[in-house]
């Protein structure tokens, strides 16, 4: 069994989908693995350690792909790489296929059999797996470093012999995975952090990591969390409220780091052109949903956007700004995920298709797209 780790195409991309820890344990597996050459330095990691522990070093890619049984990447694959997979090879990766239904068609044609990581449901087993938290969490933190270096004052309260240099206030809107670490980062650097989120379960979570929780409690608010955990799109009305309650607390805030996201939609608008205008001179904002349509009015994906004196940090894909640590964990993801494909006795590959767990993530197989999300949309 060949298990391959190409280079990310897209020169966005710093992280790799395996590291020297995986390969070591797929090789203790009984597979053989093949490393692009120069796969892992975006993340600082250099050939010869792929190869201390265990793997061989491909000068390209397209000759790996051929004989590979298993594709390991972070990024979707494009048309270009497709065309090189052999037919029944299995690819996994965070292959974010909504509203990329020509890639699923291509890979459906090509004979793949894609695992596309975000599909994980939500439960106990596959928290080991779960690209979404262990990405989001670093983008939390990474935020919180962002706004910092954007900040030109110090986040925490310094008293001087030249006198008392006051804390930051850092307010988080959306304390989810990344929000909460982003709230824990702030904290740490000595910021007084204030926090808000649609889903009641937050508060207590907001509180226990020495934040104040700040939102309209009412009976909406209440009721506002799905059976899945996540947030629901409020009434007009109580957006109204909230958006009044979040526009006065704006005025005394130095930096905002917002990470709203309702599944399936576009990110919220939580802070208004005129809200920005309202802070204070010198104040940072950190959009991490931008990539989704963004949180703050005025957020421009991939760059810093000055609106008078307040900054809008629009950086697109933030775990990649921290590629060592996202790569170390989203390599682990997914061998938690790919191990359950091997059968440990034969050390050949043993896909259990009823399976939860693949059937939630399994895309294409045997030549059709199989996955509910695209039932409509090529299925034969
Ligand atoms: P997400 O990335 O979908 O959204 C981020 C946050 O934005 C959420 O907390 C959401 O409630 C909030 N939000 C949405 N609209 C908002 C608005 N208008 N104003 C303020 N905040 C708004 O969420 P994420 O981080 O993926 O987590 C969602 C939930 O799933 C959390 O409760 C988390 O603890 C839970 N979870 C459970 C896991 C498990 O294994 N059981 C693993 C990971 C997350």
């Amino acid at each position: 069994m060949k298990i391959v780790v190409p280079t990310e195409t897209d020169k966005h991309e710093p992280r790799v989908a395996a590291t020297p820890e995986t390969v070591k344990k797929f090789v203790a597996l009984g597979a053989e693995v093949a490393v692009q050459s120069g796969a892992g330095a975006g993340s600082r990691i250099p050939d010869e350690d792929y190869e201390a522990a265990g793997a061989t070093i491909a000068k390209t890619a397209p000759p790996m792909l051929k004989s590979a049984d298993i594709v390991l990447k972070v990024r979707r694959p494009g048309a270009g790489e497709i065309k090189n997979f052999q037919s029944g090879a299995i690819l996994v990766g965070a292959l974010d296929p909504i509203g990329h239904d020509d890639v699923v068609q291509a890979l459906a044609e090509a004979g793949v059999g894609a695992f596309a990581m975000e599909f994980l449901p939500r439960i106990t087993r596959a928290q080991g797996m779960d690209v979404l938290s262990s990405q989001a969490n670093l983008a939390g933190y990474q935020a919180i470093i962002d706004a910092a270096e954007n900040f030109g004052r110090a986040f925490p309260m310094m008293m001087t012999a030249a006198g008392t240099v006051p804390a930051a206030r850092v307010f988080v809107m959306g304390a989810g995975v990344a929000g909460l670490q982003a709230i824990a980062t702030a904290r740490r650097l000595g910021a007084v952090v204030t926090a808000t989120d649609v889903r009641p379960a937050a508060k207590e979570q907001v509180e226990s990591l020495g934040a104040k929780f700040v939102a309209v409690e009412d009976e909406e608010f209440k009721q506002a969390e799905t059976a899945g955990g996540y947030a629901k799109e409020m009434s007009k009305e109580y957006q109204a409220k909230q958006a009044e309650l979040v526009a006065e607390h704006l005025k005394k805030q130095d930096v905002v780091v917002t990470t709203a996201l309702i599944p399936g939609r576009p990110a919220p608008k939580l802070v208004s052109k005129d809200m920005v205008a309202s802070m204070k001179p010198g104040s940072v904002l950190v959009d991490l949903a931008v990539e989704r349509g963004g949180n703050v009015e005025g957020a421009k994906p991939g760059e810093i956007a000055e609106v008078g004196e307040v900054r809008i940090v629009g950086y697109l894909n933030s775990p990649g700004r921290i590629p060592a640590s996202a790569s170390a964990l989203y390599a682990r993801n997914l061998y938690a995920f790919v191990e359950t494909m091997i059968d440990k006795e034969s050390k050949a590959l043993a896909i259990d298709w009823d399976d939860e767990l693949i059937k939630a993530t399994n895309l294409t197989r045997d030549g059709a797209v199989v996955h509910p999300a695209f039932a409509d949309k090529g299925a034969e």
